[in-house]
């Protein structure tokens, strides 16, 4: 596991329930390489599908953590609503992702390790003429893999700084759905093949949003600074959870447009980093903005995203007070 790649080892078994046209069955447990489909499925043709992503961790005390389940709940609730998919009831959702941590508890990995957890939802009508209109039937499935690091803890990614293109449709960046990653992969390994780039942060006429896989943090020793919420981009957990542990280890939080010329000079003296549940916070060492490179704090240690990340992953791993209750025990 530990040297295999990123969410390619799976619990042998998920939790899954079907949704009828009418009701949610019971969830079930079953075995986690296959799935039995129309090959006219809505999802296949249609792209009626969401998902989340959260982490479960071994804590100091032997006990698995999770992190900010309801929160993830809520996000595939909406994401799901944004898709006209049937919205999986909450409790339900959270005893799905409860029961199969339970039944294969044995494998969340320790620290850095943690079980990679993926509820995924999928529109499951055999028909193909249902371009414009909704699914009815679908399928609730909870996926787990044991994994490591998305990106290396220590690694200093180079991205390109792209304000040409936007990640995804503007009125669907905030839902956590396929199509969207399907709309920026090309950008992000075009940007690859040119510029040996990570990823892209994606500034549309000049707007700081996000990158493919993760949210944009500017920090200095003092603040953090990032784009306010809006139809564009991903609400991502991991930025919440950090503009609060970020304010209450005494950084000035902001949340404000970001042009990319003002990103250009606040890298000059500040940090770039990107979070999500993937990436925690992964620092950004160098920037790619038309056709040149320039380095992110002039090639310093990124102390504060280190700092910030830390204290996470110490709430995480229950090695720091859980002040914002964020931690759901199993
Ligand atoms: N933005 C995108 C496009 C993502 O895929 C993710 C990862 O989930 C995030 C942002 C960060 O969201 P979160 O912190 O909830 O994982
Ligand atoms: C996550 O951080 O949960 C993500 O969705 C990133 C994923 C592309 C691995």
């Amino acid at each position: 596991m530990a040297n295999a790649e990123f969410g390619t080892v799976f619990f042998s078994e998920m939790t899954l329930a079907s949704f009828d046209g009418e009701k949610w069955s019971d969830a079930s447990f079953v075995p986690s390489d296959r799935l039995p489909m129309h090959p006219a499925a809505h999802v296949l043709h249609y792209a009626s599908t969401c998902f989340e992503g959260m982490k479960a961790f071994r804590a100091n005390d032997g006990a698995i953590n999770v992190f900010r389940i309801d929160d993830h709940i809520r996000r595939m609730q909406n994401s799901a609503r944004s898709l006209y998919l049937p919205v999986p009831d909450a409790a339900q959702l959270k005893s799905m992702i409860i029961d199969v941590l339970k039944k294969f508890q044995d494998q969340v990995p320790v620290f850095p390790g943690s079980a990679y957890i993926r509820p995924t939802l999928i529109g499951t009508d055999p028909a193909i003429g249902r371009a414009a209109a909704p699914t009815r039937t679908a399928l609730l499935y909870i996926l787990v893999s044991p994994v490591g690091d998305y990106f290396a803890a220590d690694a200093k990614m180079r991205v390109l700084l792209d304000t040409d293109n936007q990640r995804c449709a503007p009125h669907f960046g905030n839902v956590k759905s396929g199509g969207n990653y399907a709309s920026a992969l090309g950008l992000i390994q075009k940007a690859k093949e040119k510029y040996n780039t990570a990823q892209v942060i994606f500034a549309p006429n000049g707007d700081v949003q996000e990158t493919g896989a993760a949210n944009c943090l500017l920090i200095n020793d003092t603040e953090i600074l990032t784009k306010p919420l809006n139809s564009e981009f991903l609400p991502g957990v991991t930025r919440d959870s950090l503009l609060k542990a970020g304010a209450k280890l005494g950084y000035k939080v902001t949340e404000r447009n970001i042009s990319a010329d003002e990103l250009m000079e606040w890298i000059k003296t500040g940090e770039v980093a990107l979070s999500g549940t993937a990436a925690v916070l992964a620092p950004v060492g160098e920037i790619v903005y038309k056709d040149e490179t320039y380095a992110v704090n002039g090639g310093k240690e990124p102390v504060n995203a280190k700092r910030l990340r830390k204290y996470l992953n110490d709430v995480q791993q229950g090695l720091e007070t859980d002040s914002f209750n964020w931690v759901t025990k199993i």
